[in-house]
């Protein structure tokens, strides 16, 4: 397992079904991971921070926070979900605004929590960053394991995922200089009680025959934290069972 004894790690979108185990691992590995999500309190006793990735003010507050609470910041993960009532509309109902506002919520959130939280390592001359991308931000879907559903792979989120996975490249470039890493992770289709037809066609397309687990995905996020992942910057690993080969 990796060793991230004693690292201070902020996880966003902590309370959701992959920041749970995001969370556990990393504490599971030896670090104090705080979970900050727009659907929580603030209980640093707890491990919780109320925080929105779409407001710079409340970002800045959460870093400040965990600073004078355990005096540093080694690792965020940005792996927060937001996304409008509408999500999931097929491509020719998409409303231009609701497209806007997918995209300034997620990858402007994503860009907002970098802004901060690698200015801050810069200053501390060193941590790491994990953007948690998608295969759907490198690979087309493949729209028939929707069919009969009322399930789809909306249009957004292939734009947000790769300008994530892109913006990822760009700033291990930028902040490499600085002795911080920042990678990003792709995680195939995660289990999540879905339609048993979409499941069933999803499985027969991936090599190793079976959806994603939360657990399957954490110990990537651990290891590129850790010590052992110190040469690895502008990586994106794809954690998808080979779906995308
Ligand atoms: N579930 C999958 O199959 C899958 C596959 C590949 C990638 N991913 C990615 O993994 C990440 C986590 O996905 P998930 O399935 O766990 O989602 P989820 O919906 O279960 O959890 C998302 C969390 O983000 C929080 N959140 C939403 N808006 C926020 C905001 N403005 N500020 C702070 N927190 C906010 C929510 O409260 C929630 O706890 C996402 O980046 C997603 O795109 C998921």
């Amino acid at each position: 397992m990796s060793n991230l004894k004693d690292r201070i790690i902020v996880v966003t979108g902590g309370e959701g079904l992959l920041g749970k185990e995001l969370i556990a691992r990393c504490r599971e590995a030896g670090a104090t991971a705080i979970s900050a999500d727009i659907h929580c309190e603030t209980d640093l006793a707890k491990g919780t921070v109320r925080m929105d990735i779409t407001d710079t003010d409340s970002i800045r507050s959460c870093v400040a926070e965990v600073q004078k609470k355990f005096g540093a910041l080694h690792g965020w993960i940005n792996n927060a979900y937001p996304r409008t009532a509408d999500w999931g509309l097929p491509f020719e109902k998409i409303p231009p605004a609701s497209w806007d506002q997918n995209v300034a919520m997620h990858l402007g959130g994503y860009f907002r929590c970098c802004q901060v939280v690698l200015e801050h390592m810069k200053q501390a001359k060193g941590g790491s960053l994990i953007n948690i991308g998608s295969i759907y931000g490198f690979h087309a879907p493949d729209f028939s394991v929707y069919e009969g559903t009322s399930m789809t792979m909306p249009a957004a989120y292939s734009a947000i995922k790769g300008g994530v996975i892109n913006l990822t490249r760009y700033l291990a470039a930028y902040y490499g200089p600085h002795g911080v890493r920042v990678n990003a992770i792709s995680p195939g289709g995660i289990f999540d009680q879905q339609p048993e037809s979409f499941v069933k066609r999803y499985e027969a397309h991936t090599p190793l025959g079976r959806m994603a687990t939360p657990k399957d995905i954490a110990p990537a996020a651990t290891f590129l934290l850790s010590d052992s992942a110190r040469y690895i910057t502008g990586h994106n690993l794809v954690v998808d069972g080979g779906w995308s080969l």
